[in-house]
This record gives C-alpha cells, structure tokens and sequence, in this order.
C-alpha cells in the first residue's frame, strides 16, 4: 500500500491518488484497450505487452495524482516501452548546447499578437501521422513551407499539402538520414538547392526510405532562403511566430511526451539542447488562469501551440516562457519563399 504524503493529503486531488490496481483489473484494462485500439498479439508477445503496459499505466496513474499542469492518458503506444518510443518516433539526440547564447536576439517582426494561431487564417493543413518512421523533421518542415506558400503574396496562395516522402528520399545528400532522423535546416536546404518540392499528392506518405522521385512538374511550394530564430530565445521565437509557422526541434524523449493527453505540457527534467524531435509550431496563448495549480505563477499560462503526430487531435501545447522548456526556441527555423 502506498502512504499518502502530507503534502498531497492538502490537495484536492487526493480523491485520484494513486492506488495499486490488482491483477484482475490491470488485465481489464488491457483487453479494454486492445479493443478499442485494435491490437492483437501473438501468445508469447502478450505477456511482454501486458507487462509494459502495467508499467506505462502505473506512470500515467503516479503523473497525474501529482496535479502537474500536464494531463497523461492511455493512447495508441500504451504498449511499448520509452526505449522502443524514442527509437520508433524520434531521431538520434542533436546536441545544441554549443549553440545557445551565441547570438544576438533577432525579432523578425515589431508586432507581438498577444495570441497566434495559424490554424484559423488557413495556414496549416490537416494533422499527418509520421508512422513508425523517425521523419518527424520531414514534418516539421513541410509545414513550416506550407505555411509560408500560402503567406505568401499576401495570404492569397492556395494552402498545399507538401510532400514528406520526398524530403525523406532526396535530402540524404544534405546529410539527413530518412526514416532514422535529419534536420529541419537541411530539409530547407534540399528544397532551395532542389528548386521546389512535391506535392503530398503526387508523392505521397510510405513511411520507409525509398529511392528519390522528385518530379519537378509536381513542385507545389519553392522557397529562396531560410532564418533561424536566435538560439534559445523565446521572444525571437514569438516574433517569428508572428510572422510564419516555425518549425522546432525539441527534447521528446520523454515518456510524459508520450502520453500527453490534455493541459500545458511541462518536464522538469526536459533538455534544452538534446534535440530529438521536430514539430511545428502554428501559434501561442495563454490559458484563462481560473485553474488552481497556476494562478500564482503567471507564464504557467502560457503556451506554444505545436503541431505533431499525437496529441490533442495531433496538437501539444508546450509551456512557453518558462526559460526554454525542452528547448522549443533552440533549433528553430522558418523558410523564406
Ligand atoms: C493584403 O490583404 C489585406 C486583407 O487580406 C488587405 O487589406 C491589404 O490591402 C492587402 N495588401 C496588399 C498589398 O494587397
Ligand atoms: C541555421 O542553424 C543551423 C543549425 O545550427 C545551421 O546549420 C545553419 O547554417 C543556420 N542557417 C542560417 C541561414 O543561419
Ligand atoms: C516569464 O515571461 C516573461 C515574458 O513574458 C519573461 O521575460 C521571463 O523571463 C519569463 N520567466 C521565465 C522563468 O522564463
């Protein structure tokens, strides 16, 4: 049996503490799952999936009996263990602790909104699954494109979906590695030196390495440059969302990355300069401040609205303004049409 702590007997979420579930109701759970996620096993893969799923729901259980800002549930990767995780989904580690602080702060535009989202100005496209492919750069950079094509000429262009797979298969020589990972700059590189990219249409998404099949009569987007935001600056990163979607590498390493399920996403123990993920991020805002856990800290609020495969149909909203949070101000880059 689990003690109480005193400090979590103060709170109000002592009614969700957690408890330790029996046998009988673990596996409950499972089948539950399994049903409504459409898995099967083999026999002897059961159990070891039975086992990590105890152990992915027992961290859900502990997280959320904390009253973190951020809320974990069940989803799709209940089933896998954080080392299948990070290998599945995310690249090798980038370390950017070099980078930080080497630059002078860059604002990319003198408006600040006080919130921003490219989603309702018609900038975004659908939220797209990266698969058991570590492409999420590919991502990241197609929608930061997409993005500026339709900003450009004054919001007047079409939104185009743009094409992943050939990022993925034609970028290696700017040293990106397909599905095992790359970088969001290098994919801006490809597209500048490539003169355009597919459509996702004509080149859709396969989820592994192939041979490049760049069409040039199929180019839906071209883009003449790129810009960093300052390393590791928030506000650079504001003003640069301001102008255009940006595209971010951020620490997702994390099992709480994983599960996230509603809230403001905040880990204490996220890196601001080991990089493994990319996404996109379309806005910012701030949370209507009645929720108990963080009126007393006001950048609590705040968040960035980033765009991923999982999530809140596909969305995180990342903490924002609480010095870097897993470095989404780190790495981050917008191309220039
Ligand atoms: C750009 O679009 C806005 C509204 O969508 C319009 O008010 C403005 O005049 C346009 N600017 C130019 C240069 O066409
Ligand atoms: C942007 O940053 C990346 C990563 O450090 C670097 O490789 C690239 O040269 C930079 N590009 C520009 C245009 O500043
Ligand atoms: C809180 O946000 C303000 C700007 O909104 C920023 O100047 C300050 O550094 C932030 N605090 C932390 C701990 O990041």
């Amino acid at each position: 049996m689990k003690v109480l702590s005193v400090l979590c007997a103060l709170l109000i979420t002592v009614a969700t503490a957690k408890q330790e579930l029996s046998e009988s109701q673990y596996r409950d759970a499972f089948t539950d799952w399994m049903i409504s996620n459409q898995k099967s096993y083999s026999s002897s893969e059961f159990i070891t999936r039975y086992n990590i799923f105890k152990t992915n729901f027992d961290y859900i259980e502990e997280w959320n009996s904390k009253g973190s800002e951020t809320v974990l549930g069940l989803n799709k990767m209940a089933d896998i263990t954080n080392e299948e995780y990070r290998s599945l989904y995310l690249g090798k580690p980038f370390d950017a602790s070099s980078l930080i602080g080497t630059k002078e702060e860059i604002l990319f535009s003198n408006k600040f909104s006080s919130t921003v989202d490219w989603r309702k100005k018609g900038a975004v496209t659908h939220v797209k699954n990266q698969q058991s492919c570590s492409g999420c750069w590919s991502f990241s950079a197609t929608g930061a494109t997409e993005g500026a094509h339709k900003l450009a000429n004054n919001g007047t262009n079409e939104l185009v979906s743009l094409s992943e797979q050939n990022l993925i298969d034609c970028s290696t020589p700017f040293g990106n590695t397909g599905c095992n990972g790359g970088v969001i700059t290098y994919a801006f590189e490809y597209i500048i030196s490539n003169g355009g990219i597919d459509t996702e249409k004509s080149y859709p998404f396969e989820g592994t390495d192939g041979t490049c099949r760049y069409k040039s009569e199929n180019s839906g987007a071209t883009i003449s440059s790129y810009v960093n935001v300052t390393f590791g600056s928030e506000s650079s990163l504001e003003s640069a969302v301001n102008v255009n979607p940006v595209a971010c590498s951020i620490d997702a390493s994390h099992s709480s990355f994983l599960f996230y399920k509603s809230g403001i996403y905040f880990e204490p123990a996220c890196s601001r300069t080991n990089l493994d993920h990319g996404v996109l991020v379309v806005g910012y805002g701030t949370e209507n401040s009645q929720s108990q856990d963080s009126s007393s800290e006001p950048n609590h609020s705040n968040y960035w609205i980033a765009k991923n495969s999982w999530g809140i149909n596909g969305y995180i909203l990342m903490s924002k303004d609480r010095d870097n949070m897993c470095g989404i101000s780190t790495l981050a880059s917008f191309p220039i049409v």
